[in-house]
């Protein structure tokens, strides 16, 4: 490159159509997953206190707001439940029940709404009595007896219609078992979603009291299973496993604070690469917009730049819905 003033960076910085022409990075509807809570009842919709603007919905409302987003564009929903206290055990099998507020969801949604994804969470936090992801024993989180459990919950997920399971509690071993399974009752076609990179992040804090899971959970972590926030080279020996396992796609999370891991991981593997924009990022941003403190739009825009500049493939997040409207809004 030569020296100044025969370059100037500036000169294609000047107009709009040029720094339409050199934008490296593009942001489209087809970038974006909208994860739903879902919640038993008619007509149900509840706000979430640190969440302005997303409520669990009840399957009717969910079907409702899934034609909605198909409508804007939106390739893919992801479904978390929240569970009934009576329903939650120390074995977790409401997880697995065929009748369970899950597979209901999926096998309406798949015959209602068939061309919107469908992507599910595999994992036992809303279904346990402590809130963990996994099955207790002595007070540590048991790895191979959650396994079995978590197989089961995959191929009842699989069952019901789901298009990519995606199994998010960090236990050993999970995708190659959930894998083996699927394939061995036909499931060839089903995609497995590899949260590998999860860390024990303090983000999550809405999402669990989204879920219900906060309260069960009371003062306990998930440090035994969770990457320690500290870590990057751990990450990529995750995602080496599950890819070696049969994931499809890997998962970091959360996404904002991680962008070093998305990169490398993009750098490393060849392999799509998700980011989970969590509830505590959206939090973040609604707080400080609402407050007048920074531009919502701007700022969150911003932000899902960044992670897909960092090599996230596509991103899930609670702005999905709006910012689809904002996309929408430009090209008119
Ligand atoms: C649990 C799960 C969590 C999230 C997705 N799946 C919370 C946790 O690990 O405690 C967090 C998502 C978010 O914060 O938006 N399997």
């Amino acid at each position: 490159m030569q020296e100044y003033p025969k370059t100037r960076m500036r000169r294609s910085r000047r107009w709009e159509f040029s720094r339409r022409l050199l934008r490296e990075t593009t942001l489209t509807v087809d970038d974006l997953i909208y994860p739903i809570f879902v919640t038993e009842g008619e007509q149900v919709s509840e706000p979430i206190l640190a969440m302005p603007g997303i409520n669990r919905l009840s399957i009717d409302l969910v079907v409702q707001e899934t034609k909605l987003l198909r409508e804007l564009g939106i390739p893919a929903v992801a479904l978390f439940p929240v569970v009934p206290k009576a329903l939650k055990s120390r074995q977790a099998s409401e997880a697995y029940n065929h009748q369970g507020l899950m597979q209901r969801a999926i096998r309406i949604l798949k015959t209602e709404v068939p061309e919107v994804g469908v992507i599910t969470d595999v994992a036992l936090d809303p279904f346990t009595a402590d809130g963990q992801d996994g099955l207790t024993r002595d007070g540590y989180v048991v790895n191979d007896e959650t396994v079995q459990v978590l197989c089961k919950q995959a191929l009842s997920h699989a069952e019901a219609g789901a298009d990519m399971v995606a199994p998010s509690d960090m236990m050993d071993g999970r995708i190659g078992k959930i894998r083996e399974i699927l394939e061995a009752n036909g499931y060839t076609e089903t995609m497995i979603l590899a949260y590998s990179a999860k860390y024990a992040s303090a983000f999550y804090g809405p999402f669990r009291e989204a879920v219900g899971s906060l309260q069960n959970l009371g003062s306990a972590d998930k440090k035994t299973y969770q990457m320690d926030p500290a870590n990057a080279d751990e990450a990529l020996a995750e995602v080496r496993l599950d890819i070696q396992e049969g994931a499809d796609m890997v998962m970091i999370k959360p996404a904002l604070p991680y962008l070093d891991i998305i990169r490398r991981v993009k750098d490393r593997f060849e392999i799509p690469l998700f980011a989970y924009q969590v509830s505590g990022e959206y939090a973040l941003l609604k707080s400080a917009t609402g407050q007048g403190y920074l531009s919502e739009q701007d700022c969150v825009m911003e932000s899902l730049y960044a992670i897909k500049r960092a090599g996230a493939d596509a991103i899930l997040t609670y702005y999905a819905k709006t910012v689809a409207m904002w996309l929408a809004d430009k090209d008119e």
